[in-house]
């Protein structure tokens, strides 16, 4: 097997999770379940996929110097990842994750970025050896946008294949086309392609081809859409989308689900995988987490995907 190290540059939050029937209205009052703290956040979320899916993976990221800092270190330093960089600015508090997750295991969350915009270009600059190191960057869009710009410029510069994962999506498709130059895949789910690309109107997979195609030219070789539980669409150049659907699921709790689909096609690619293999594997994987509560802990070690692969495939 053909492993690669990979780089994941990005946030780590504290989630404070609130389960209730459904998510409130505007205007609307409701009653929760209960309330969890776990640790998440983009960056973190995706590279504990990563590590419990693959192996060496490395973070720059930045907590605060708070209580929930300690502890978003420690629970990705027992995942097996490279902490070593990630900072601890003093007087910040650390990136913090409001999220409501309904019954029907849909979620919705804002996110207080604190210590996270502090990963910027001064940091980054003094990790060029991080950088000189990665075959594969994974980077997400919870820090600022100019240390994005100069995180997938600095990893290209090393000859590294860049992934990027445009969540959330900025309103300005202006500011992307400056990134994406710098970008191998590009990873959005319906919601963000729509963003990136102006697209307003019904679903419909020759609107998809279309926009997946306006990304196409500005640099990235294959856009993959994340399609919820029609599990997600590989788009190329010249080509027609090719929908990989994920195996059947309970869903519980999607929180997550797409961290995990991120970390494990990373994986995948680095072991040599095509794209289309490395999606069904990220399937697989995020099938795993959404039956499962919680952000970091939902996300599954390789052993568990390789048994559910198994297992469905001797059925
Ligand atoms: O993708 C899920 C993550 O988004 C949560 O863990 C939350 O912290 C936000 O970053």
């Amino acid at each position: 097997m053909n492993k690669k190290n990979i780089l994941v540059v990005g946030s780590l939050n504290m989630d404070m999770t609130v389960s209730l029937k459904n998510i409130p209205k505007i205007g609307e009052t409701v009653l929760g379940e209960h309330l969890r703290y776990v640790p998440g956040g983009k960056g973190a979320n995706q590279v504990v996929a990563c590590a419990q899916l693959g192996d060496t993976v490395t973070m720059l990221g930045s907590v605060g110097s708070d209580s929930h800092g300690g502890i978003l270190v420690q629970n990705l330093k027992k995942a097996g990842v490279i902490v070593d960089h990630i900072q601890a600015p003093k007087n910040e508090p650390s990136g913090l994750a409001i999220i409501y997750v309904e019954d029907s295991g849909k979620n919705n969350i804002v996110v207080i970025p604190g210590a996270n915009e502090k990963t910027d270009i001064a940091y980054l600059e003094q990790h060029e050896e991080v950088f000189a190191m990665c075959d594969y960057l994974l980077v997400q869009m919870e820090i600022p946008l100019e240390s994005i710009l100069y995180a997938v410029k600095k990893a290209k510069q090393f000859g590294a294949k860049v992934i990027l994962n445009p969540a959330p999506s900025p309103d300005s498709s202006e500011i992307i086309s400056y990134i994406l130059q710098y970008v191998d895949i590009i990873t959005p789910n319906e919601t963000e392609l729509q963003t990136l690309t102006g697209w307003a109107g019904e679903f419909s997979l020759d609107q998809l081809k279309a926009s997946a195609n306006k990304l196409l030219e500005q640099g990235p070789s294959q856009v993959i859409v994340t399609l919820g539980g029609q599990g997600a669409a590989l788009c190329e150049s010249g080509k027609e989308p090719l929908i990989v659907p994920p195996p059947d699921a309970e869903v519980v709790d999607t929180v997550a689900a797409g961290d995990c689909f991120n970390g494990a096609l990373v994986v995948a690619l680095s072991e040599g995988k095509s794209v289309e293999e490395a999606i069904r594997f990220a399937n697989y994987a995020s099938t795993i987490a959404v039956t499962r509560k919680g952000a970091q802990d939902s996300i599954p070690s390789r052993a568990e995907v390789e048994e559910f692969i198994k297992e469905l495939t001797d059925e």
